[in-house]
């Protein structure tokens, strides 16, 4: 029996074709539209919270709608809702990844929808995902003995890297526990500028936020070496177990880089779990001029990339590498009686690596994007947003009112707004009180805020050394010099209209 419409109350199937099929091209139309005609849409809404909800019906609906209708509200009520992370004009974060073929790759994916959690599950899915796996690690220049496995986050990364380090530094705690046992108090190590993942992980592993130590980092925003050798030493003397440092390369706020050989020495001394956090930077080890960025990762015991902040792979997409993936395996592996068929051949069950069991194909929106880029597509991307970053910071130090507020690294560009007059200080406009650093602080937070209302542009502010400073994240293959020049004038005028000169 056929049915020629969704509608038909005999239907208990699906979408009929020929119905699915007009859907399918009017929904290609919708997707084509929307990335054509992105910049014409404010890059960010400016409504209290609460404003979509308001406009959504909170009881679930009772019977079935039509497509068009459900397509027609989303012009509707979700795309004015939303922070268009894709607009070229989204410069907040580190920029964003979103292109032509990862939109393909995505819209392959969903037709397939299959579960990659053992390799008989989906044969294709665990061995594509072994491939781009080994893909990145060659465009990385990793050594061969570094195994993957792909994860939704770099946050779920470290934690599992970081329960490797536990079970290494109290054995059998993956099978007793962390309670009732003469076990010491573990501690990591992190710099200030570290993300707060460790912490999380921390959390997660009963290892407790508080055994995540916070070494002070230097005037480029790296880890002190030398404290974290002292921190270490006295933490040995109090009876704490240093179990691993969390370096990075490319912090959140600035893009700076930790010194890894060093770091790799003291772990190796201090028998020590090396995690390397590049999330962000990790992935600009694939230009020749920026390979100093993978100096000491061969001594790494584990390194998070997340493909989907650089590498053009839409989130959600992060590799986490282990030398030995064994060790990882190791930890997690755990094969439910329902699945023991499953299990009995295949190259690689990815379950046994993680504490999910189900598990998206996301293999496929890589190698999509990456064979339709190849490194040469990637390398030059990556060099534009360089290049760009490097021409923002020129037209900051040539303007008196601003300054820099790092070194500029990779496609992060931190900066502050100091023009203040005399006259707009604590007291207000027309006060004679001089601007202190806090007035400071407040006339760049209120930068950025005004901005992001505007939905002009959109950019991300952050503290660093406890002055707040605005932030700008390059990455989007739509954002062009023009743009860029647009966004600095936005800046430039709304600083005027808030410190009149
Ligand atoms: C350096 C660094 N590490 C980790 C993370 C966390 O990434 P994810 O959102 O993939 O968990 C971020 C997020 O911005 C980051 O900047």
């Amino acid at each position: 029996m056929e049915f020629e419409t969704m509608k038909d109350p005999r239907n208990l199937g699906d979408t009929p074709a020929e119905e699915f099929r007009k859907q399918l091209h009017e929904l290609a139309d919708w997707v084509a539209d929307f990335r054509e005609n992105i910049e014409s849409l404010r890059v960010a809404p400016n409504e209290k919270p609460g404003a979509v909800r308001a406009q959504l019906p909170a009881q679930p609906p009772e019977d079935g709608e039509p497509f068009e209708k459900i397509l027609s509200d989303v012009d509707r009520l979700i795309v004015p809702g939303m922070v268009h992370w894709s607009h070229p004009m989204f410069l907040g974060y580190f920029g964003w990844t979103t292109t032509a073929p990862g939109i393909l790759g995505e819209i392959i994916t969903a037709p397939l929808n299959v579960n990659a959690m053992t390799w008989r599950t989906c044969p294709a899915a665990t061995e594509l995902e072994t491939v781009v796996i080994d893909w990145l690690r060659q465009w990385l220049g990793l050594p061969g003995e570094f195994g993957g496995v792909v994860y939704d986050t770099a946050s779920v990364g470290i934690m599992h890297a970081l329960a490797v380090a536990r079970e290494q530094a109290g054995p059998s705690t993956r099978k007793l526990g962390l309670t009732n046992r003469d076990l010491p108090r573990f501690r990591i190590y992190t710099s200030d500028q570290a993300h707060s993942a460790a912490e999380k992980a921390a959390i997660t592993l009963g290892i407790g936020e508080e055994n995540v130590v916070r070494v002070s980092s230097d005037d480029e925003f790296r880890m002190n070496v030398a404290l974290l050798r002292e921190t270490i030493a006295q933490d040995r003397q109090q009876g704490f177990q240093p179990m691993a440092v969390v370096t990075t390369v490319g912090t959140t706020s600035t893009s700076s880089v930790d010194a890894i050989p060093e770091i790799a020495t003291i772990c190796r001394e201090e028998k020590m779990w090396l995690h390397i956090d590049g999330a962000y930077g990790g992935a600009f080890a694939m230009l020749p001029e920026y390979k100093w960025v993978s100096k000491g990762w061969e001594m790494a015991d584990s390194i998070v990339i997340n493909p989907h902040k650089t590498l053009f792979v839409p989130l959600d997409f992060s590799v986490l590498y282990v030398r030995d993936l064994e060790r990882l395996r190791r930890v997690f592996t755990l094969v439910p009686e329902v699945l023991r068929g499953d299990t009995i051949e295949g190259e690689k069950n990815y379950m046994d690596y993680g504490i999910q069991l189900g598990r998206r194909f996301r293999a496929l929106k890589a190698w999509v994007i990456w064979r339709s880029l190849g490194r040469a597509g990637i390398v030059s991307r990556l060099r534009e947003q360089i290049r760009l970053a490097n021409l923002l910071a020129d037209w900051i130090t040539t303007d008196n009112r601003f300054e820099l507020a790092a070194p500029v690294s990779m496609g992060v560009v931190c900066f502050r707004f100091v023009g203040v007059v005399a006259g707009v200080g604590d007291a207000g406009p027309g006060s004679a009180t001089p601007a202190t650093e806090e007035s400071i602080d407040n006339l760049n937070s209120e930068l950025v805020e005004q901005i992001n209302a505007s939905g002009r542009a959109y950019l991300t502010q952050t503290k660093l050394r406890g002055r707040t400073v605005m932030r700008i994240g390059l990455g989007n293959v739509l954002t062009t010099e023009e743009h860029l020049r647009k966004a600095w004038e936005l800046i430039r005028e709304t600083a005027d209209a808030l410190s009149p000169t």
